[in-house]
Formats: C-alpha cells, sequence, structure tokens
C-alpha cells in the first residue's frame, strides 16, 4: 500500500479550541505578542513543541496503573533502568524530572567557568546550563548545513574536522567533554550518521575527551540511519540506537521526547567517579536515585514509551506525516528547512520575510500572524532564542531565522495538518504584512520565554 496511515486508532478524544480571529488578536495582545504566554485553550493546532504532548499508549496507561510509589528500590525504577540499560548499554542510569535537569547535573559537576563544550548544535537548555557555571558552549554544525535548502542527507552532522582543529587549539585543554545531539533539533531536527558519530568518536578518542549523546530524539535519528545509511536497512532501530549509545560515555535525555511520556528524562554514564557526583547532586535537588524527581507511574510509562519509539511502524508513519506537510509546503513555494527534520518542518522566516531584517526578529512576526491566521502555535528558533547578547546589549544575531512547526507524537490527524498547511499559504500569500517586533522587556537568559514584543 502507498497509503501510510496512523498506526492506531483513536480511544479517547480532547476538544480542540476553535476561536475567532479578534479573539486571537486580543489574546496576543494580552501575552504581549509573545506565544509562549497564551493559555493554551486559545491555542487550536499547538505546534509549539514536541516535548511532553504526545499521546500516550493503551499499554503506557495499562503500565502507569502499575506505578510502585515506593520511595526506595520501586518495581518501576527497576522496570525503568532495564530498559534503558538495553537501549543505552550505560552503567550508571539516574531518572530525572526532564531533559534539563539531567543538563543542570552534568554541567554543575563536570564544568569549571572557562571551560569549553563543542556540540553539533546545543539546545537552548543545553546552552543555558553550561553557560550558567561559567563555561563556553560551541556549536561545530557540519558545513553542508549552512545551506537551509539543499537536500543533503544527515545535516545535524557535526564538523569533525572544526572539531579536531578546536581540540588541537589552545581552548583544547579547556575540553572536559563533547557532546553530540540527535537529532540537532536547533539545527532543523536534521539527523546524525552513525558514520559521523564515530569519526567524532575517533578524534576524541586521540584527544582523550568523553563523548555525551544529548539523546531527546534518539528513536527518529535511528529512523533517519536505518532509511538511508548504507548498510544500516537490516539492522533494527534498536540495534542501530544501541549502536549510537555504544560510541557515547554518557547521555542525557529528556524523555518527553523519544520517551513518549508527557514528563521525564535522564542520565547515564559509565565512569562510576561521574556516577557519584551526580548520584550526589541528584539526591540533592531531584530525588533518591530510585526516582529522581519522577513518580513510580511516570518511570512506568517512560520504560513502555522508549520501547514504543523504536517501532518501525510509528516511526515510518511519524516521517511519513511530517514529509507531508513538508511536501505540501514546498509545492506552494514556502520557503522550509530541506530535507524535512525528524520532529517537525522548518519554516525559513528570513526567506518568508524578505522585508524584514533579523533586528526586526522576522520569525516572532510569523509565528503571530500563523497564530491570528489560524490559531497555529508555532516557535520562533531565531535571533530571539539564538541571538548573542554582549554585556553592552548589543545584540549578534542567530545564524538563521527559523520558525519550528514541531509535530506532537500521535496527537494529530492528517486533516488537522491539511488545516496547518491551508493556514500557512494564507499567511504566506501575505506576507508583506507581516511586521518588524522589538523587545520591550527581556530575561537575562532563556529569555525567548517570557519577553514582551511590541511594534517596532
Ligand atoms: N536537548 C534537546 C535537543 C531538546 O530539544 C530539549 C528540549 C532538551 C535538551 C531539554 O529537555 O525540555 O525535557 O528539559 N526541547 C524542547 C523543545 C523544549 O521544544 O524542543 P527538557
Amino acid at each position: 500500500m502507498k497509503t501510510i496511515i496512523e498506526p492506531f486508532r483513536i480511544k479517547m478524544t480532547e476538544a480542540l479550541p476553535l476561536t475567532a480571529r479578534g479573539d486571537r488578536e486580543a489574546c496576543l495582545a494580552e501575552a504581549g505578542h509573545n506565544v509562549f504566554l497564551l493559555d493554551a485553550d486559545r491555542v487550536t493546532i499547538d505546534l509549539l513543541t514536541d516535548s511532553g504532548t504526545g499521546a500516550m499508549s493503551d499499554r503506557q496507561w495499562a503500565a502507569m496503573i502499575r506505578g510502585d510509589e515506593s520511595y526506595a528500590g520501586s518495581s518501576s525504577w527497576r522496570a525503568f533502568e532495564r530498559t534503558v540499560r538495553e537501549i543505552t548499554g550505560f552503567r550508571h542510569i539516574f531518572p530525572t524530572h526532564q531533559g534539563r535537569a539531567a543538563e543542570r547535573i552534568l554541567a554543575a559537576t563536570r564544568l569549571r567557568a572557562g571551560d569549553v563544550v563543542p556540540n553539533n548544535g546545543h539546545f537552548d537548555t543545553t546552552r543555558a546550563n553550561i553557560e550558567y557555571v561559567g563555561a563556553q558552549a560551541v556549536n561545530l554544525p557540519c558545513e553542508a548545513s549552512r545551506d537551509l535548502h539543499a537536500p543533503t542527507l544527515f545535516k545535524g552532522n557535526m564538523d569533525v574536522a572544526a572539531l579536531e582543529r578546536l581540540l588541537d587549539s589552545e581552548s583544547g585543554e579547556h575540553v572536559p567533554f563533547c557532546m553530540i545531539t540527535v537529532t540537532n533539533n536547533s539545527g532543523g531536527g536534521q539527523p546524525v550518521s552513525l558514520e559521523n558519530i564515530r569519526a567524532v568518536r575517533s578524534v576524541l578518542d586521540r584527544h582523550g575527551k568523553p563523548l555525551i549523546i544529548d539523546a531527546c530524539r534518539f528513536a527518529e535519528n535511528a529512523f533517519f540511519i536505518h532509511e538511508n545509511e548504507p548498510g544500516q536497512a537490516r539492522n533494527s532501530l534498536l540495534e542501530i540506537a544501541q549502536e549510537m549509545f555504544s560510541l557515547a560515555d554518557g547521555a542525557t535525555m529528556s524523555a518527553k521526547k523519544d520517551g513518549l511520556a508527557n514528563i521525564g528524562g535522564f542520565l547515564a554514564c559509565h565512569d562510576d567517579g561521574w556516577a557519584d557526583e551526580f548520584r550526589n547532586l541528584l539526591i540533592l535537588t531531584e530525588g533518591f536515585p530510585t526516582y529522581g524527581g519522577l513518580a513510580g507511574r511516570d518511570l512506568e510509562a517512560i520504560a513502555v514509551g522508549l520501547m514504543e519509539a523504536l517501532d518501525p511502524d510509528y516511526q515510518r508513519y511519524r516521517h511519513a506525516t511530517v514529509e507531508y506537510v513538508a511536501g505540501a509546503l514546498t509545492a506552494l513555494g514556502v520557503p522550509i528547512v530541506q530535507p524535512a527534520g525528524g520532529h517537525a518542518v522548518f519554516l525559513d522566516a528570513a526567506a518568508f520575510c524578505p522585508h524584514l531584517a533579523p533586528r526586526d526578529y522576522p520569525g516572532i512576526g510569523l509565528v503571530n500572524a500563523l497564530y491570528v491566521e489560524g490559531g497555529v502555535r508555532a516557535v520562533e528558533l531565531g535571533s530571539v532564542m539564538f541571538g548573542a547578547r554582549g554585556a553592552d546589549g548589543s545584540e549578534t544575531p542567530a545564524p538563521h531565522e527559523l520558525v519550528r512547526l514541531a509535530f506532537p507524537r500521535r496527537v494529530y490527524t492528517q486533516s488537522h495538518f491539511d488545516y496547518v498547511v491551508e493556514t500557512i499559504a494564507m499567511v504566506h500569500r501575505a506576507r508583506d504584512a507581516i511586521r518588524p517586533h522589538r523587545i520591550i522587556r527581556q530575561a537575562p537568559f532563556l529569555r525567548h520565554f517570557t519577553a514582551r514584543f511590541g511594534p517596532a
């Protein structure tokens, strides 16, 4: 069959808020023109994030009923630990309440002021946790990623030569570990090949440096490898994931993505010394090491969800959905990052709004227009989220002005996505009307969450 169907049917429904344009304009003004500050019951199709927004399966809900809420050594923890160990092979596994808690523990224990952490693309929370302890987060995306529109495979790869140069330079001795993010969320949800991870690993081995995988979307990455990397089609997604993790010394994970859960995460490593430090800080801020800030039922949901994410039928449907939207937008002449990512379609807001400069925050203008037009909530990944700010208040724009339409897992149907495409098409036709924005109020870091905007 050519038609790839949702490999599930719907057992429970949740009403979608349908709102009028005037209502949406008023809500947006009240929210300081920042869609993060909207009430969700004013949003019709919510593509703000794929994080924690997925629909759980009946098997996950059934497992949650079994949740063992014992403070220490619960059977739910054992189920979680068994599954995470089967997939990752790590010796030490620590549950955390979400990905950034794992990042914070890693940064607080392994980094000092002045350290440098390379990554193919740090996500905002990873960068913020690294900078919070006075270290520097450096992005080393591969050359091919600079061209947003070239449909090159594995554009999430790290620039291995740049990593080598960094490690050979004076900064090299200040690199305590290297990270690699699968898939590269801030770079368009693009995958990283096994070949690239192996090449990174061998450079790091030569310099005696450990590798940490930011594994949020490890199963989507495994599917890209399965489909596109020579020789990998014969391996299962689980085997590919196992090989990815076998190349690393540790991992941070947000189970809100490929854990198919609404909350949770983990930190994992092989090294006993690292594990002692992780455990001590975990107990101080997250909880006892067998629950780490999660309820037993959350651990159960994640244990089931991690394996469901490695189901090839699920991944085939998920990737087909993203490609369906990407294909429809491309046919309409809407500029998007090519190829489509694993969890999202990224609009190129700079190309979408050629009349706006980076300092006009074209991504914010586009996000707001999508909300007013159709009640669709997207997110800016441009100069508001990633622009660098100097001590004197000056700003260096981000390399790209992107708007992400993230796809919650197993939530929306094809007709919902047809509606999204129609909304984008209407905004695209009237794109000259997208307005510049200015920041009226902002926080010192992670400003995109709470900033308030006004017209320029
Ligand atoms: N790393 C990556 C690559 C991420 O995409 C995220 C979260 C995190 C780490 C942090 O995980 O949210 O569980 O603390 N990304 C979400 C997003 C928020 O919308 O892309 P968390």
